[in-house]
């Protein structure tokens, strides 16, 4: 085990199998994992800031050394500001390293201390994105085995808000009818 604390930063919306398959994995190689989720992002999030964090507890609940925290800023600054010594992000495929490639040398730039290390989740999340789930999702499309069951249920209770009203047996509400082309 590594010695010391690794930033697992993102924007986590929603957390996907993928970045649990990454948490855990960084779970093992490091002493502490901090998955730090970006407050102000420009783009307009899915999930609140609460529900993401909300998700990502549960979700990490039995992983002793895992902790959900938020950030703002410079994630370099943030990761100082908890003295950690790594950065971790996921590679999926060839067309992930570009960015991954520029975000990593312009974080060194800012704090050479900082080193990011890349970890490849499992082959079969390989083409899952929380950006892809979002869109699968909004348009009706199945996203199970893509993420955590937990998270499938947030996104059919966002996008149909009396399915959260069905499953409690609150009130007998009918399902949405799919529009006829
Ligand atoms: O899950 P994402 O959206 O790919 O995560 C991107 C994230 C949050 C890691 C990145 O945008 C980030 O670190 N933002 C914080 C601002 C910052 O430090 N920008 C300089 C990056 S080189």
């Amino acid at each position: 085990m590594n010695k010391g604390i690794a930033i697992y930063p993102g924007s986590f919306d929603p957390t996907t199998n993928g970045h649990l398959d990454l948490i855990q994995r960084g779970s093992k190689i490091f002493e502490e994992l901090v998955v730090a989720v970006l407050r102000n992002s420009e783009k307009t999030p899915m999930f609140s800031l609460g529900e993401r964090l909300e998700m990502l507890k549960e979700l990490t609940a039995d992983l002793s050394n895992v902790r959900i925290d938020t950030f703002d800023g410079l994630m370099v600054e943030y990761a100082k500001s908890i003295e950690a010594t790594c950065v971790l992000r996921g590679i999926r495929a060839v067309s992930d390293y570009e960015y991954e490639l520029q975000m990593a040398l312009m974080n060194r730039k800012i704090e050479p201390t900082l080193e990011t290390v890349f970890m490849m989740p499992a082959d079969k999340y390989s083409y899952v994105s929380s950006r892809l789930v979002r869109e699968v999702a909004q348009l009706g499309g199945p996203v199970r085995g893509l993420v955590p069951e937990a998270v499938e249920q947030k996104l059919r209770e966002k996008l149909d808000p009396a399915d959260k009203l069905r499953q409690r047996n609150v009130i007998e509400v009918p399902r949405r009818r799919k529009k006829k082309a």
